[in-house]
């Protein structure tokens, strides 16, 4: 038994919520509930980001406040994750009392610690990262002044403020040190490797606060300024962990296993970040793990793309566990991957229609016909009780890297042996008796099998095959490894075969 922390980023709601933001988060979620499954005690943390000019800027060009703004944006991410069974423990949202009380308490301590200065700055600013980028990085643009934001593609802007600043730079080489010592501090590889080159590259000074608008957490020792939005957000980690108002609760979950962000933010977490929780005395995260983008046709998928997807319009077709388990299965975590809707329905056709919904209904089938709907127990040395195990280590494996699609192959590896098994015994056709009990056994285990492996991608689904088993309890209360060893349907349960469990789609 541990304790399992992990966080997704806390999304700006200047707009609602896309199917980039929900693949961050349905990832974490299915993280955490393997977690839960290895009987750890886990807190899954999202939330919304609702400081800054961008959001000054959004509310200001609808005619609202911008915090109506955020009450109203906020609910809609809330409503996203519930609609897509996102088991999540906390949502903070930066415009909390308990927010403002932990920045500025941390704010103070990496100010009092010396590492923070006022100065004039000017420079290009692109208000959609919300962040100065120094000349080498912009984009050059034929024809315009200023180049454009090379996250964004849009043009920078000119600000010129009295700020404080974070001093970075003192930072370099204990920064080399830390990921020196804590090599899966940044996860995949190629993405630490990226981290490290651009410390190595050698780190300025950051303007970490703003005077020219109030949205924002104050600075204790210096009214005029607000926090800068990046250095109100990183903090929502330990803010929702008690670190302004309960000490005891943050001695519990401090650090964090997983800050999973979309490589976009990776710089903000694995240096800036770690960075300020070493001025503050704070141990960095654990792993900064850093997937790439949703890309529609070829495209990276934002707020201000015309390719916009509401995660909503993909449930009602799809329904909550084909929406998870596509984009758990599809996507690598690491690289960019292309979504396409007719690869989701192909997926969802190949894996759940026609293998795990198909192997349930032909032995939930037989199991009515030939055997009173009561199932059977499985044989010890069931050709599937290799196969059983090695989808247990594989699933295993996978989910720990973190790699879900890897966890998903090896899972839906057994489901498809099952498949095969049925063919080449071919239960439909057998005659009641101890041949066909064991065969059909055989399948009920697996079955069982699958549906605690499966249960972090696909709960409800998992949870309902759990059901007509006529096992009781579900897959939630279930614990690995023991619980996924072979052998465990114990026969004698009535099986109900109930309606499809994945229907078709057509394309
Ligand atoms: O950056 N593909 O918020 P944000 C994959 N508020 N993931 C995507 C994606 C895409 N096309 N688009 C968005 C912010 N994401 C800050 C974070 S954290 C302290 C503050 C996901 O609303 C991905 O996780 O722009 C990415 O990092 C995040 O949404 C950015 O969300
Ligand atoms: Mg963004």
């Amino acid at each position: 038994m541990g304790r399992f922390y992990a966080t997704t980023p806390i999304y700006y709601v200047n707009d609602a919520p896309h199917i980039g933001h929900a693949y961050t988060t349905v990832t974490g979620d299915a993280l955490c509930r393997w977690r839960r499954l290895q009987g750890d005690e886990v807190f899954y943390l999202t939330g919304t980001d609702e400081h800054g000019l961008k959001m000054l800027r959004a509310a200001e060009a609808q005619g609202i406040s911008p915090k109506e703004l955020a009450d109203r944006n906020s609910a809609r991410f809330r409503q996203a994750w519930d609609e897509l069974a996102i088991d999540y423990d906390q949502f903070i949202r930066t415009s909390e009392a308990r927010h403002y009380q932990a920045v500025q308490r941390f704010l103070q301590a990496v100010y009092d610690n010396g590492d923070i200065e006022l100065r004039t700055y000017e420079g290009l600013y692109c208000v959609a990262c919300e962040a100065y980028y120094a000349e080498a990085e912009v984009v050059a643009v034929e024809g315009q002044e200023l180049g454009n934001c090379p996250v964004h593609g849009r043009p920078l802007e000119v600000l010129t403020e009295e700020n404080y600043f974070f001093l970075l730079s003192r930072y370099q080489e204990r920064l080399l040190d830390w990921y020196g010592r804590n090599p899966g501090a940044v996860y995949p590889e190629t993405r630490r490797n990226e981290v490290l080159a651009f410390i190595k590259g050698g780190l300025q000074d950051i303007s970490m606060s703003r005077s020219s608008f109030r949205w924002g957490v104050p600075l204790p020792w210096d009214e005029r300024h607000v926090a800068w939005v990046w250095f109100d957000a990183l903090p929502n980690y330990i803010s929702a962990a008690g670190y302004g108002d309960d000490p005891d609760f943050f001695q519990r979950w401090w650090p964090p296993a997983y800050h999973l962000v979309g490589k976009d933010i990776i710089r903000f977490h694995a240096v800036y970040w770690p960075a300020m929780l070493m001025s503050a005395g704070l141990e960095p995260p654990r792993c900064v793990a850093a997937h790439g983008w949703l890309l529609v046709g070829g495209e990276k998928m934002s707020k201000t793309s015309l390719n916009q997807i509401a995660p909503a319009d993909l449930v009602a077709e799809f329904g909550v566990d084909g929406f998870r388990y596509h984009f758990l299965r599809d996507s690598s975590f690491g690289p960019d991957g292309d979504f396409s809707y007719e690869g989701m329905v192909n997926r969802y056709n190949a894996d759940l229609a026609n293998q795990l919904g198909n192997l349930f209904s032909r032995v939930a089938t037989v199991v009515a016909r030939k055997c009173g709907g009561t199932g059977s127990r499985p044989q010890s040395g069931s050709p599937l009780q290799q196969a059983a195990a090695e989808a247990v280590a594989g699933a295993t494996a996978g989910w720990a890297k973190p790699a879900p699609s890897e966890a998903l192959e090896a899972t839906w590896k057994l489901v498809r042996e099952a498949n095969a098994y049925l063919e080449a015994n071919e239960p439909w056709k057998a005659e009641p008796g101890p041949a066909l009990d064991s065969v059909l056994g055989d399948a009920l285990e697996a079955l069982r099998i699958v549906s605690l492996l499966a249960w972090p991608a696909i709960p409800a689904a998992a949870s309902e095959i759990w059901r007509r088993l006529g096992l009781p309890g579900a897959p939630a209360d279930q614990r690995l490894p023991e619980a996924a060893s072979w052998g465990g349907y114990p026969g004698g349960l009535q099986v109900e075969k109930g309606q499809a469990l994945f229907p078709r789609l057509s394309v």
